[in-house]
């Protein structure tokens, strides 16, 4: 199946984004069941867990879900930079009342073995984020019958994944919550908006786009479709769902955030990205280039921001959110999914009647 044919095939064109830390299978096999396409978020997955994930999915369902993968180089940092980024850490280590880990042996999951996981397991569809793929592993997911996603902040990164043989480009707009992609330039150089990123993709490249960042209902949907979007994907409009495994401090903090509530920080994980901004954010701004490269920083924060969830200190968490967050909506992921899509119907069909009149003739 291409993956047009894919997106043409879904009920529901909408696309539950792949989230590290707030989604889980249950979520994907949710609004997969609910005419949409799930995503695992399996990222942080060890590549056992993976192909019990996958097979799990595969079992629950006959319609097609996506798997995704970040694609992180091993990291081996210097050890003086490290007890310096630790010593940074330290107040806040303070504050929560835990001790500061000692320096780490590994920083992330291994790659590699995720990816030979990921291939044997052969979901039907597989997502990457922060790098691009060389052509033999394109090809070889795609001889294991699995269509592969790359994400692009840029026209660029899109043309980088076309070359490579995917079969279809996610556009992630700089309205997105989390981490994106860009891996040609430092994200603050990607931060095109969704709307302009979505039409000169489809410009560029001859492949189904995927549009993501700041869609928060059926009117961003509709909007999605417009530009010529195959199926718009979605990430911080679920993050209330019953489904999202976020806890009770970050919850909170989406529920309560005003309209303005995000920024930009690569304060947390040394690689720029979107959340609610908090002290942690808002103290390390100064010296937030300074602090060491994903997945290094990511690691050191770790043990901190978990000490932050158990003890409801959200000034210390990493409050991934998108700009849309203000709209966020609480439900069941299935229930969400439908609604999203009636309004998207509606939209469509106010449009239809403000570009044809009452009539329904031509204007
Ligand atoms: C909490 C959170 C975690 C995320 N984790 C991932 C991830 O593991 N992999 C990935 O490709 N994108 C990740 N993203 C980005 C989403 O896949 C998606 O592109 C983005 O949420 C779309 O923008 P929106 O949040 O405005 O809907 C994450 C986003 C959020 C909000």
């Amino acid at each position: 199946m291409t993956a047009a044919a894919l997106f043409e095939s879904l009920a529901i064109p909408i696309i539950q984004a792949p989230m590290l830390g707030a989604s889980g299978p249950a979520m994907a096999l949710a609004v997969t069941r609910a005419g949409g396409m799930g995503s695992l978020a399996a990222g942080g997955l060890a590549p056992e867990d993976i192909v019990e994930q996958i097979a799990a999915l595969k079992a629950a369902t006959d319609r097609p879900f996506g798997v995704n993968l970040l694609i992180a180089r091993a990291a081996a940092p210097d050890p003086a930079i490290v007890t310096e980024a630790l010593e940074r850490l330290a107040p806040w280590h303070d504050r929560l009342g835990i001790e500061l880990p000692a320096p780490p042996n590994d920083y992330a999951p291994d790659f590699d073995a995720q990816f030979a996981a990921l291939l044997a397991a052969a979901p039907p569809l597989a997502s990457f984020t922060f790098d691009v793929l060389n052509r033999d592993q394109v090809a070889a997911l795609q001889a294991a019958g699995t269509l592969v996603v790359g994400t692009a902040t840029t026209v660029a990164e899109a043309r980088a994944w076309a070359a490579v043989g995917a079969d279809a480009i996610c556009a992630q707009g700089g309205e997105a919550g989390g981490h994106r992609g860009e891996f040609l330039k430092p994200g603050p150089e990607s931060l095109i908006g969704t709307m302009a990123l979505v039409v000169t993709v489809r410009a560029a490249v001859d492949l189904p786009v995927i549009a993501a960042g700041g869609i928060m209902d059926g009117r961003g949907v509709a909007a999605a479709l417009s530009l010529g979007a195959a199926a718009a994907q979605m990430g911080t409009a679920f993050l209330l769902a019953e489904e999202a495994t976020i806890g009770k401090p970050w919850r909170g903090r989406i529920e309560s955030a005003p309209d303005d509530a995000t920024a930009v920080t690569r304060a947390f994980t040394g690689r720029h990205a979107r959340g609610i901004e908090n002290d942690f954010m808002r103290a390390l701004r100064p010296v937030e280039g300074e602090v060491p490269d994903y997945p290094v920083q990511n690691r050191l924060t770790r043990d901190m921001r978990a000490a932050g969830g158990r003890l409801g200190d959200s000034e210390v968490l990493s409050l991934w959110a998108g700009q849309g967050v203000s709209l966020t909506r609480a439900g069941s992921a299935a229930d969400l999914v439908q609604a999203w899509w009636d309004e998207a119907r509606e939209v469509s069909a106010a449009l239809h009647a403000r570009t044809h009149g009452p009539d329904g003739h031509r204007r």
